[in-house]
């Protein structure tokens, strides 16, 4: 009998490129969902070996018991399920209290081990941090500063994967924590997502200047190749592990989109023309090499992204040839409003 690996949020962006790795490895896969019947998740039905060996269920983060059902006689689990905007609102409960049960229904269960995604919002958040050292497993964002400056994802997302830890060491579950950047490439799912829309605001017209800041990125396969990775390999529980494959300024990942698509009004000028370029955070992914990782550039990422956006049809295709001899009316007319923006910022 196959395996079974529970995956919550399984639908999203990055859960359903884990759930199509799982069931090519040959793992029965168990996905969560707020709604299981969501039309937004039937593209998981067309996965290789979906038929036969997927599963998905109708859990709330908040119904503990729900949780212990999906989890029982599963091997491990991969928690993804998340909101990702910053209204305090709606995204504490879900985050905090919706990842202490997670962890405390996967000790219940007697999962092998439970995979935790969170986010480098966990790390760099800290006005204290030294901006020349690498970010790596010893380093917490601080909670007050997080509030200070309404950084409310970071702030409960950084509660509940301290929380998880706290829980899983108390409980003797054996916990890993993915803590992906901002993560692209392509879309499996029919919905935007909010990492993806950092990017299409770009290419639509929508922003005319890119903002004096630096964030890491990483490609969607190679973020869910590191959540499996993780769960399988043998000693790997216990550790933090940054997914990230480069740091790169907003002006450079501008730079990078328009050699690719010249055809898109990608901005060239950023909003401070005062200030020197922000530099990122450093960070160190070595961990998740040492467990075979080889993560993907930036030009190949951005590439599959920007086609899947086409593809999606939240981009038009436009022709270079066609877009020369209308550069002056396509700058004053935006290609495409994209979905309302999300609020998060830090990812
Ligand atoms: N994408 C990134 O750049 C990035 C970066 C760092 C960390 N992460 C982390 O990676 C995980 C997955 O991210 P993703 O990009 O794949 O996100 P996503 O596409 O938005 O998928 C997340 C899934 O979580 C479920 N969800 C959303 N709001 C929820 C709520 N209030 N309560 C319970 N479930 C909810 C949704 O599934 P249903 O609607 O089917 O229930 C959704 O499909 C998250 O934990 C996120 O924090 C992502």
């Amino acid at each position: 009998m196959a395996v079974s690996v529970c995956v919550t949020g399984a639908g999203g962006f990055i859960g359903s490129w884990i759930v199509k790795l799982l069931l090519d490895r040959g793992f029965a896969v168990r996905g969560t969902s707020r709604r299981a019947d969501d039309p937004k998740n039937a593209h998981l039905w067309g996965l290789d070996g979906a038929a036969e060996r997927l599963a998905m269920l109708q859990v709330d983060l908040l119904d503990r018991a729900s949780l212990r059902a999906a989890f029982d006689g599963c091997d491990g689990v991969i928690h993804l399920a998340s909101p990702m905007h910053d209204n305090p609102e709606e995204i504490i409960e879900p985050i905090i209290a919706g990842t202490r049960n997670v962890v405390e229904a996967a000790a219940d269960a007697g999962v092998r081990r439970l995979v935790i995604s969170s986010t480098i919002g966990t790390m760099y958040m800290n006005p204290h941090r030294d901006p020349n050292a690498p970010l790596d497993e010893s380093s917490w964002s601080d909670l007050e500063y997080c509030k200070k400056t309404k950084n409310w994802y970071c702030y409960a997302k950084t509660i509940a994967e301290q929380s998880a830890w706290e829980t899983a060491r108390a409980r003797g579950l054996d916990l890993a924590v993915v803590i992906p950047v901002v993560v692209l490439g392509e879309l499996m799912q029919p919905s935007m997502n909010t990492s993806t829309l950092h990017i299409l605001k770009y290419l639509t017209g929508k922003a005319k200047e890119y903002v004096n800041e630096s964030h890491a990125y990483v490609h969607v396969k190679d973020a869910a190749e590191a959540h499996v990775r993780v769960l399988e390999a043998p000693g790997a529980g216990g550790r933090r592990y940054v997914c990230a494959e480069r740091t790169l300024h907003r002006g450079e990942l501008c730079r990078i989109l328009s050699e690719l698509f010249p055809e898109y009004p990608i901005p060239t000028r950023c909003k401070d023309d005062v200030n020197p370029p922000k530099k990122g955070y450093k960070f160190t992914n070595q961990p998740l090499k040492d467990l075979g990782i080889r993560f993907t550039p930036v030009h190949e990422y951005l590439f599959e992204a920007v086609k899947s956006l086409q593809e999606k049809g939240f981009l038009p295709k436009v022709s270079v040839t066609k877009v020369k001899k209308n550069v002056t009316q396509r700058r004053s007319s935006p290609l495409q409003m994209s979905p309302p923006p999300m609020l998060i910022s830090k990812l």
